[in-house]
């Protein structure tokens, strides 16, 4: 039996020349967690090419979303950027990842941090009913470098809070924090610096990040990573993992080199 299905392109967004999103059909057979991510891509000389994705769309959803960056030489994204309504997709049948609230002790505060494609995870997890009765808030942060890659804006500021089940519970406790660092914009900078100089969370009224109350979730670049990682351990987070819940998890989000 594969390990892979294949699934339809149901929508392309391209949000701009470096970053677009799709969604496609989703067999009924396909579990997974929220802030799970999976192996997927095309066939390319009948051999299946393949990278791992973080599923953007929640579990309760009938379709998959997946969100993208473009390389224009990269092996797998040079041609999915190019993918149609109707086309094929090839999904792996085994979702996986650290990114789980079961993989977090419990808290009081859940701080989604991305960056770029980053950002995936969250979309699935802040779609989730579950989180909202794990935490009080749950701040989505993102970080870019120029405005228009502050994709999904919409749906964190509009959709969410008019969303017919979730709408009351996410004006109540989600809190997107959009930030850029190569742009003018009302949050400015990386999230790094802005939570070693205090602006981040004072800002949006919320104390100092602390293992007492707080729990992180991380997925980016593997230089923020690594940079927040030492941020938090100093601050005596400790990190959660598939069979040990911690106070913070991490993963890397897919960057084609
Ligand atoms: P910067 O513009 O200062 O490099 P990318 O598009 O390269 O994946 O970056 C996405 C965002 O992540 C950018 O705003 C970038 O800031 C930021 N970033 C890159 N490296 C780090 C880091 N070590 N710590 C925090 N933010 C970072």
């Amino acid at each position: 039996m594969s390990a892979f299905l294949e699934e339809r392109v149901l929508t392309v967004h391209h949000w701009t020349d470096r970053l677009f999103s799709f969604t496609t059909t989703r067999d009924p057979a396909l579990r997974f967690s929220n802030g799970h991510f999976t192996m997927i891509g095309l066939k390319v000389d009948g051999k299946p090419l393949l990278r791992a994705y973080s599923i953007a769309s929640p579990n309760w959803e009938e379709h998959l979303e997946f969100l993208s960056i473009k390389v224009p030489d990269g092996p797998l994204t040079s041609r999915l950027q190019n993918i149609q309504v109707g086309d094929t997709i090839i999904v792996g049948k085994k979702p996986t990842g650290t990114l789980l609230i079961d993989y977090l002790l419990p808290g009081k505060n859940l701080y989604l941090i991305g960056t770029g494609t980053g950002l995936a995870p969250w979309l699935s997890i802040v779609r989730d009913p579950e989180t909202y009765e794990r935490f009080e808030k749950v701040i989505v942060v993102h970080g870019v470098r120029e405005v228009n890659e502050l994709a999904y804006q919409d749906l964190f500021e509009k959709e969410l809070p008019n969303h017919e089940f979730l709408g009351e519970i996410v004006k109540d406790k989600l809190i997107y924090y959009p930030t850029v660092t190569r742009e003018p914009f009302r949050n400015q900078g990386r999230i790094t610096d802005l939570i070693e100089n205090g602006t981040f969370p004072a800002n949006i009224g919320l104390p100092p990040l602390d293992p007492l109350t707080d729990r992180v979730m991380l997925c980016g670049s593997p230089a923020m990573l690594a940079d927040l990682k030492v941020m938090l351990e100093k601050r005596d987070f400790e990190e959660g993992n598939t069979s040990t819940p911690g106070d913070f998890v991490v993963e890397r989000a897919f960057v084609e080199k």
